[in-house]
């Protein structure tokens, strides 16, 4: 029978206390598609119960289990809330490395890691650390399911929206269109119907395609003062007689949904509470909720774009819990891209080019965050073009620990999080505990 050996400096002072016998042979090993449960060998043996604790932490109640599903990969499965693995994570002695999944507990559908792992069959040993990677062979990265988090967050804000209205207040967000732009419809109509699926109010504010600045700027202050609406967006782009930033700044910072104004993004980079750039938060959330915490991380951002780019590197940089990452930004005037790309624990694309980055720029086992939404030919479809991101998907996912799809990955979250914005902004003016009782992942806040 095949093992998965999991590397711990003192395996043998774990015992099982379900599940099949174990081998204990520098390490600790359970047969395919068993569950393990553990406890300290000896409860009163200190080193033991440490070990217990650092793995699991106090709250946890872990096992492993580990599936031909995915072979190579030793998981613990613990039926304890996000913040219990990320707390066990931070407790783990390096070089130890675990590869964490839900096994059906309470965390639902999500995945969660709590590092790449360096383990696999017993007779693969472990490639030791360095700077070119961790793995003794190539793997496939876990997908970064972004329509499944942002459904998990989505049904938190329904909950909260709930809760809003028996307090009286009717969470509601306003949108402006200029003009007949297809492409901004169809994202407005998205972003409302989005709103209706998670109980809150919308209104679609739509003005002609010539409508002179001092109009629209009107029409913004007049949505400012008015106390129905706690979130506000207006659709870029703008035709060429108004100017984004001018509008930008017109939004009052509180209703500010897409987190655009200078106070926020200055919000943002001072680690203050506040609406937060919707990409970016969105990306955060991303890691936090695969078990992927940035902190002590290095996450190399390819782009420095005011909407991506340079808020993520704010947020990310916070010492804060979710945060406290190394942070680098690349761009056009980097010199030797995949120098600093391949260095990178978490990589995030945000390029605006097809295959900007390729499998060569990725050091083995990163988490690879795919912002791109790029259109190329493809005869195959109907449409004749399909959407693809910044990233050489298929040859990375083969040197990844973790990847976000395009289609399916950072995109859902921008909208998920436009809708958090608003309902933290409807909280914040009824003095309710923003993210409710429940709380959130720190970026919710
Ligand atoms: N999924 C979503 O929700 C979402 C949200 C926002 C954006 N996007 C997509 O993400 C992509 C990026 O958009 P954006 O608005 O953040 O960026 P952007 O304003 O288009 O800027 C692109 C950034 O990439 C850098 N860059 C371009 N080519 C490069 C190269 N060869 N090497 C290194 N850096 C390079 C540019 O550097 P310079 O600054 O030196 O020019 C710039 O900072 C686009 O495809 C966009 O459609 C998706």
């Amino acid at each position: 029978m095949r093992h998965a050996h999991l590397r711990l400096a003192h395996a043998n002072e774990l015992r099982p206390v379900s599940g099949p016998a174990m081998e204990v042979d520098q390490g600790l090993a359970a047969p395919i598609g068993q569950n393990l449960d553990l406890a300290p060998a000896d409860p009163a043996d200190a080193r033991s119960q440490g070990l217990h604790d650092r793995l699991l932490g106090s709250e946890a109640d872990g096992k492993l289990v580990y599936t031909p599903a995915t072979a190579g990969h030793l998981q613990v499965g613990v039926d304890a809330p996000e913040k219990a693995l990320r707390m066990a994570r931070q407790r783990l002695p390096d070089p130890v490395d675990l590869n964490c999944v839900d096994a059906g507990g309470k965390g639902g559908h999500l995945s969660q890691i709590l590092a790449p792992i360096a383990v696999g069959a017993a007779d693969e040993a472990p490639r030791a650390r360095s700077g070119e990677g961790r793995y003794a062979r190539r793997m496939s990265a876990r997908i970064i399911d972004g329509a499944a988090v942002s459904a998990a967050i989505r049904a938190d804000l329904t909950r909260r929206v709930a809760a809003l209205r028996q307090r009286g207040v009717d969470p509601g967000l306003a949108f402006v269109i200029v003009g007949d732009n297809p492409a901004s419809i169809s994202y407005v109509r998205g972003k409302a119907r989005a709103c209706e699926e998670t109980g809150l109010r919308s209104e679609t504010f739509h003005v002609a395609e010539q409508t002179p600045q001092a109009d629209l700027l009107a029409l913004v202050e007049k949505l400012n003062q008015d106390p129905a609406w706690h979130g506000m967006i207006v659709q870029l782009p703008l035709p060429p007689q108004i100017d984004p930033d001018v509008v930008a700044m017109t939004i009052d910072p509180e209703k500010d949904a897409d987190a655009a104004h200078p106070f926020n993004l200055g919000r943002v980079l001072a680690g203050m509470p506040g609406p937060k750039p919707c990409t970016p938060a969105g990306i955060q959330q991303l890691l936090l909720r695969t078990g992927n915490d940035p902190s002590g991380q290095h996450v190399v951002i390819v782009g420095r774009s005011n909407i991506v780019g340079k808020p993520l590197a704010a947020l990310l940089m916070q010492k804060q819990p979710g945060a406290n990452a190394t942070v680098t930004i690349c761009h056009t005037g980097t010199r030797d891209l995949g120098a600093h790309t391949s260095r990178a624990d978490i990589l995030v694309a945000a390029v605006g080019k097809a295959n900007a980055i390729t499998a060569d720029m990725v050091k083995a086992g990163a988490v690879v965050i795919d912002v791109g939404n790029n259109r190329v030919a493809d005869p195959s479809r109907k449409s004749g073009s399909r959407m693809v991101g910044d990233v050489d998907f298929d040859a990375v996912k083969e040197v990844a620990s973790w990847i976000t799809p395009v289609p399916g990955g950072v995109g859902p979250m921008t909208v998920t999080m436009l809708l958090s914005n608003t309902v933290a902004a409807a909280e914040r003016s009824a003095a309710v505990p923003v993210g409710g009782a429940a709380n959130q992942a720190p970026s919710l806040r």
